[in-house]
């Protein structure tokens, strides 16, 4: 079977885009299947960085076919920006398609994360304030509009005309701004006209292109911990990364999917609020930071930074039917003398078998590490897993006995070809 599914197994930023660009040379669609611009998917490329947040990471290969499946929430003026900046430096959009089934973000579902976010006071999840949780609500209560009502340009602004008010009405309940109601709809009708073209019934062009034996790879954004069912609720994303996200995102059915590639970082790293048993805040988290120049795409946020967590990883073999993991970032670790490796958690003096389903009890628990004596050696210029230096590749055998799974991916560098694939 042809779908080949790529989903981050820890807080995001596992390397996800990195990992589906080289994926993508031997595939014809690539689908982002939930999010929205909260994501920031980088792809590197020789002298050339590109920061991606709805575009699928397949962009950059002539042949491939990028689609912003029914499950993504798309900010437009993100969408057309992204796509200026692409064509100013020579990748056409012009294959784009964007479902018709996938809702639209407008600027009250930005004003209403901050609302929220800002009430919170504390208890802030350090949202991205893009607007993605107001939007999969307006989704949940039906009242969402969704890309294929610009095909009919005057009703889309009589809806937008409707949802503006409505939504003013709410802001302000709320002690916020109103919203000005003209200025949305002049200039959403224009972004409207504007992605007309691109939009397109994309559950059944993706079925068609498994008819005519084409190659598909869906992408997820966000991660395994960020799923707003399985990861650590409240401090979540408001859609489901995981891999059953990528069928209900994409409209592909179950038994479509062969493989499902978990991507995971060598050590672990969190932007945003919530708890994290692994996370350092001594002078190795800063200097994981600092090599792994761990700071967030979108926000330029310090990412938290930790050692890996194996307990994570196993959960997310379970909730994923993960087939293989690509293992990122193992360069970050060069200097490090010794690697510390969670691979048990313990609460109370008792030892758990699976990963928490309680928030409050993963902010207690006591993980139990294995310490692995680092390899002291650049690994940026391996390309075979023999190139490897044995510290190296004890770390991954821990990796690969603990979770099940084999590790066929190994990133060395951030350029697309500074990775080992195993066979
Ligand atoms: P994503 O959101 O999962 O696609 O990941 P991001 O793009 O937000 O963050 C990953 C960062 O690590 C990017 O800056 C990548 O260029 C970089 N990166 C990816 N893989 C590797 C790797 O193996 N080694 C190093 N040093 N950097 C990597
Ligand atoms: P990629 O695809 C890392 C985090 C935010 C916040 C929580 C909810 O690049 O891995 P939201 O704006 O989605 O309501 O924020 O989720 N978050 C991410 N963290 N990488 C991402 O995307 C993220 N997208 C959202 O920091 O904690
Ligand atoms: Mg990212």
């Amino acid at each position: 079977m042809p779908v080949t599914v790529v989903v981050g197994t820890q807080w995001g930023d596992e390397g996800k885009a990195k990992v589906i660009d080289l994926l993508a040379e031997s595939h014809d669609y690539v689908v982002r299947y939930q999010g929205g611009h909260n994501a920031g998917h980088t792809v590197v490329v020789g002298d050339q960085k590109y920061a991606l947040q709805l575009i699928p990471s397949g962009v950059l290969y002539e042949h491939v076919v990028p689609v912003i499946g029914n499950g993504v929430v798309v900010d437009l003026p993100t969408l057309f920006k992204e796509i200026d900046t692409l064509e100013s430096r020579g990748v056409s959009c012009a294959r784009l398609k964007v479902s018709s089934l996938a809702q639209l973000i407008f600027p009250w579902h930005q004003a209403l994360d901050a609302l929220i976010e800002g009430q919170r006071g504390d208890s802030k999840i350090g949202t991205t304030l893009k607007g993605i949780g107001p939007a999969y609500a307006d989704k949940a209560l039906r009242v969402g509009i969704r890309a294929g009502e610009v095909r009919d340009i005057a009703r889309f602004a009589d809806r937008v005309r409707e949802r503006a008010a409505a939504a003013s009405e709410l802001l302000v309940a709320r002690g916020g701004q109103s919203v000005d109601v003209d200025e949305v709809v002049t200039t959403f009708t224009a972004l409207a006209k504007r992605l007309a073209p691109y939009v397109a019934d994309t559950v059944n062009v993706l079925h068609d292109a498994l008819d005519d034996g084409h190659e598909i790879l869906l992408e997820g954004a966000q991660a395994t911990f960020l799923d707003i069912d399985h990861g650590t609720y409240p401090y979540v994303t408001s859609s489901h990364p995981i891999a059953g996200g990528a069928t209900v995102g994409s409209g592909l059915g179950p038994r479509d999917i062969s493989r499902v590639v978990g991507i995971t970082k060598a050590y672990t790293t969190r932007v945003g609020a919530g708890p994290f048993p692994t996370e350092l805040t001594d002078a190795r988290g800063d200097a994981i930071v600092d090599i792994g120049k761990e700071f967030g795409t979108v926000t330029g946020r310090r990412r938290r930074p930790g050692w890996l967590d194996l307990v994570m990883l196993r959960h997310a073999v379970r909730v994923n039917s993960l087939t293989e993991f690509a293992l990122t970032k193992l360069d970050v670790l060069d200097d490090f003398d010794s690697i510390d490796v969670c691979v048990g958690y313990t609460v109370d003096g008792v030892s758990l078998r699976g990963y928490p389903d309680d928030v409050d009890v993963l902010g207690r628990v006591t993980p139990h590490y294995v310490s692995l004596p680092g390899w002291k050696t650049a690994l940026r210029s391996c390309r075979s897993y023999a190139d490897l230096p044995a510290e190296a590749k004890a770390f991954i055998d821990l990796v690969e006995r603990e979770v099940g799974i084999p590790v066929s991916i190994i990133g060395v560098g951030p350029g697309r070809d500074e990775c080992v694939v195993r066979s």
